[in-house]
């Protein structure tokens, strides 16, 4: 595959860079500090069209591709990680399952909120189903002419700010479970809709992770968005969906360590020690070198999974691609980073410092979007081209029987 910009890709690189560099980079400490939502960006991100960018046009969008995404969400987290994030859930994840399975009116729907600024909340993780999604026990039971939701989410990134909600629930009708769907709920609209307590994140305090609890939510069937092979097989498809929003995440991280580590060379070549700047000793030499090594591998293996989509029967980054992307970046993130604030050394550690925000922030992503544990379980079941089931046969609870 060749990663080659076009000119048109170089150009909105440097579009979101001028934007990211000025304004946004300005307010990223305060928005760390305040923990406050910055409807600022998003009114800029708005203006400068990052919103709905893989929106079709005929939707109001710009029918831009997932390589495209990544390239702005690349710029906007190497100075602000709560705005890659925006950027990441203003164009994947939600929106793009809704843009590809929605009906006329849902896309409608959904494309009006976001263009104007909604960043949509994906809901699926519950307290006793992170990692075993697929365990979920919110329910939307079918009554008459309409689906009840009851349940509890929580970790749900944009509680509170975000109205245009995708929620992942099991189905039922007459009792029978039919699979897992999406519901579409808008806060403020949907009754039964209710933010819960947010959650005192260890870092990207920009935007609020909160329960969200449903309570007898009633949903008309024209708001469920049906998978193209139906329920039985609607997580899978809903999954599929979710592929870009991993690679979104990925870049995220990336961003991250590129803002870090370029601190960390700019200071390298200032600060002097033993007569000289550090950045002259070998041991700094090489810590540079290999963060520039990661940083170079994982946007390669960022831009190799956006690109994939084009090729992808749904539209969607390839599954296996999007999950080696993301363990990788994410990772990196957590080393560089971290090294990126050892060539600063106690000036890196004060919280005047942006170091140990990057560092913060970046901790997320081995674990929020599949654990980096359950993304290789994934990668691996598709080498072995089988399933991996982690319900094993024959465990015991410790005194239990199950
Ligand atoms: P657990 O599943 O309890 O895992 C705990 C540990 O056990 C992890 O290290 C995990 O890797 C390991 N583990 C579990 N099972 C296995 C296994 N089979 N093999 C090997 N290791 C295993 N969710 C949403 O639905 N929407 C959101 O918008 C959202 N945003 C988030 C934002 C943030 C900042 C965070 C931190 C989380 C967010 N989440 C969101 C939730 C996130 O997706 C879950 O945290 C994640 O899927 C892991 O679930 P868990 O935290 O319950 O961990
Ligand atoms: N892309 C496409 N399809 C996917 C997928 C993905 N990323 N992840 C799972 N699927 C499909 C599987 O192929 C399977 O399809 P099938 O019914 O045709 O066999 C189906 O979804 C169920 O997956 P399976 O691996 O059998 O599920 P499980 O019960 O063992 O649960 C997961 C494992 C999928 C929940 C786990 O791998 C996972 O992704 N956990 C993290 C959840 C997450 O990312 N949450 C983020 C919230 S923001």
């Amino acid at each position: 595959m060749d990663f080659e910009l076009t000119a048109d890709q170089k150009a909105l690189r440097a579009k979101s860079r001028e934007l990211a560099r000025g304004s946004f980079a300005a307010r990223a400490a305060e928005i760390d500090r305040t923990e406050q939502y910055p409807w600022g960006n998003v009114k800029e991100l708005v203006e400068a069209g990052f919103f709905g960018m893989t929106i079709p046009k005929r939707y109001g969008g710009q029918g831009r591709s997932y390589l495209d995404t990544v390239l702005v969400i690349d710029e906007m987290a190497q100075v602000c990680g709560p705005s890659g994030r925006i950027v990441v859930e203003a164009n994947m994840g939600a929106i793009g399952a809704i843009m590809a399975y929605g009906s006329e009116d849902q896309k409608k729907l959904a494309a009006g909120l976001v263009l104007s600024g909604d960043k949509p909340a994906i809901c699926i993780t519950e307290p006793g189903a992170g990692s075993a999604a697929t365990e979920m026990t919110t329910r939307a039971d079918k009554r008459g002419n309409v689906y009840v939701v009851n349940g509890m989410k929580h970790w749900i990134t944009g509680g509170g700010v975000s109205r245009l909600h995708l929620i992942f629930a099991r189905v039922f009708e007459n009792g029978q479970e039919q699979g897992i769907g999406g519901f579409i709920a808008i806060r403020d609209e949907t009754k039964g809709l209710i933010i819960g307590k947010r959650e005192p994140a260890m870092g990207l305090r920009g935007i609020p992770e909160t329960q969200i609890l449903f309570q007898d939510m009633e949903i008309t069937p024209d708001r469920m968005v049906i998978p193209p092979r139906g329920l039985r097989k609607g997580f899978a498809d809903l999954m599929d969906a979710y592929n870009s929003q991993r690679v979104g995440a990925g870049t995220v991280a990336l961003g991250l360590a590129q803002g870090a580590y370029d601190l960390a060379l700019d200071y390298s070549q200032k600060r002097e020690q033993f007569g000289r700047p550090i950045a002259e000793f070998q041991g700094l030499h090489w810590m540079m070198a290999d963060m520039s090594i990661q940083l170079a591998a994982a946007r390669l293996l960022i831009q190799r999974a956006a690109a994939s989509a084009a090729h992808s029967p749904g539209g969607f980054p390839d599954v296996a691609m999007a999950a080696q992307a993301k363990v990788f970046a994410s990772e990196m993130a957590i080393r560089v980073t971290n090294d990126a604030l050892q060539v600063w050394g106690a000036a890196g550690y004060s919280r005047n410092n942006p170091l140990e925000r990057y560092v913060r922030d970046a901790r997320m992503f081995a674990i929020a979007g599949g654990t980096a544990q359950i993304l290789r379980t994934l990668v691996a079941s598709r080498i072995l081209n089988r399933k991996l089931p982690q319900t094993r046969d024959g465990y015991v609870k410790r005194g239990g029987d199950a």
